[in-house]
This record gives structure tokens, C-alpha cells and sequence, in this order.
């Protein structure tokens, strides 16, 4: 877990990002009670959520609350992209330490209006510097693929985290890990772990 401890990440942004729209930080935990904070975050991430994986779910079901983000936060295991022009939150990062040495991050998610700028990439270097940072060795990251159908948006996904460095490294036991989820499964998917060395 990061340290909610402290209020913000010293990562606050990545050096070769000094021009980017964003920056990506840990938020302060106060925010984690600020309804009109927690709430669009919320929205954002369901929406691309729901357009990414409306078709591997069924029924679909959002992807988090404001509850949830609100937990996260005071976990100090989310990091938000905010607009640098207005302040805004228009996506976010889940980091989270495995164990002492093995990162995770999950929950990528940016507002469609500003995609396909290098937004999520800065959002995943940002993980990955914070990670380094609290001496984490190793990132992983979980992606859920259908198998008997192709699907373009995950494998544009899978084809940008190898380009990111990540190798494919075994198949989790998605069942086990998100049993909920398991159930409302639409179809065969394989869970697949690919993970990054940080050294
Ligand atoms: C994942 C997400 C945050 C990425 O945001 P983004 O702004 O598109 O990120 P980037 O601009 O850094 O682009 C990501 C990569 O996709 C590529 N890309 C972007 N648009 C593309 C398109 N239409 N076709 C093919 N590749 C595309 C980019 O070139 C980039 O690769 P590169 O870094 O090697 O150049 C965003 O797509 C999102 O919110 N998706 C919905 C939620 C989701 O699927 N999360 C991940 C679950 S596994």
C-alpha cells in the first residue's frame, strides 16, 4: 500500500512530462470525503470502463462507486491525472504494493477527450516511478481477454504494455481473485498477468 501517511506523492510528475496537459499525483486524503471530487472520478471510470469491457460482461456491471474511489484514496492506492488548465480530474491510476518488492496497477482509465496523446502512458510511468520509488524490483498488471473472440481494444492493450516493456507471465486464477466478477463472465477469457522489471 502507498503511504496514506502522507498527503501527497513526491512523484508528482515525470521529468520528461513537463509539457504534458496533466499532471499525475497522489491525491490528498482530505479529498477522499469530497463528494463532487469522488463522484465524476467515478463516472469517468465507469464510462470507459463500460465502452472497453461492456461486451466481456454479461449483464455488465460498473466498474467501481464513489465509495470505492473514496476507499482508494484513503487508502492512498490512487493516483489522479488533473488538468493542468482548470484542475480537473480527468483520470486516474490504482498503485498498489503487493509485496515489498511487486507493484501492481490497475484501473487505468482517461476521459476519452483527451486520449491518444501519451496521457496513459504518463499515467503508467508515474506508477511505475512511484513503485520504484518505495523499492519496488517488479510492476505487474492484469489484463482479461476473451479467448474465443477477437477483441481489438484488448489487443490494443496487450500490444501497448509489451511496447511498455511488460512480458506476458502466466495466466491468475481470475475466479479465485474476483469471484463476482467470474460469474457474470460473458464468455472463455484468459487472465493474463504481465509484469515489467523496475531495475
Ligand atoms: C488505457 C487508456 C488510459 C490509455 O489512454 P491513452 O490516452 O489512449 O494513452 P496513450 O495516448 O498513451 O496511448 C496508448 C497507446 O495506444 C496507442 N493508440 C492510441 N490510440 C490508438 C488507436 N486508435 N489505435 C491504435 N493504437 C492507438 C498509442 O499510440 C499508445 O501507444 P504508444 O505509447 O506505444 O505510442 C485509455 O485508453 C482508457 O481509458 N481506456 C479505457 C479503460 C481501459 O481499457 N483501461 C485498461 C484496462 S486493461
Amino acid at each position: 500500500m502507498i503511504d496514506s501517511a502522507s498527503n501527497k506523492s513526491e512523484n508528482v510528475i515525470d521529468s520528461d512530462t513537463q509539457d504534458s496537459p496533466i499532471t499525475v499525483q497522489i491525491p490528498p486524503l482530505t479529498v477522499a470525503d469530497d463528494v463532487s471530487f469522488t463522484s465524476p472520478l467515478a463516472d469517468i471510470i465507469n464510462t470507459v470502463y463500460k465502452d472497453a469491457e461492456e461486451d466481456i460482461f454479461q449483464p455488465y456491471l460498473p466498474r467501481t462507486s464513489s465509495a470505492e474511489v473514496a476507499q482508494a484514496i484513503r487508502n492512498g492506492q490512487l493516483a489522479v491525472a488533473y488538468l493542468n488548465k482548470t484542475g480537473e480530474p480527468v483520470g486516474c491510476i490504482s498503485i498498489k504494493l503487493l509485496t515489498a518488492d511487486r507493484g501492481e496497477f490497475g484501473m487505468l482509465a482517461l476521459d476519452a477527450k483527451h486520449r491518444g496523446s501519451g496521457l496513459g502512458r504518463q499515467m503508467i510511468l508515474f506508477a511505475e516511478d512511484e513503485c520504484r520509488r518505495r523499492g519496488c524490483t517488479i510492476m505487474q498488471l492484469e489484463l482479461l481477454v476473451p479467448t474465443t473472440v477477437r477483441h481489438a481494444g484488448k489487443e490494443r492493450m496487450a500490444a501497448w504494455y509489451l511496447r511498455l516493456g511488460y512480458t506476458f507471465v502466466k495466466v491468475g486464477d481470475f475466479d479465485a481473485e474476483y469471484p463476482e466478477l467470474a460469474k457474470v463472465l460473458a464468455g472463455p477469457t484468459e487472465y493474463r498477468i504481465f509484469e515489467k522489471s523496475l531495475v
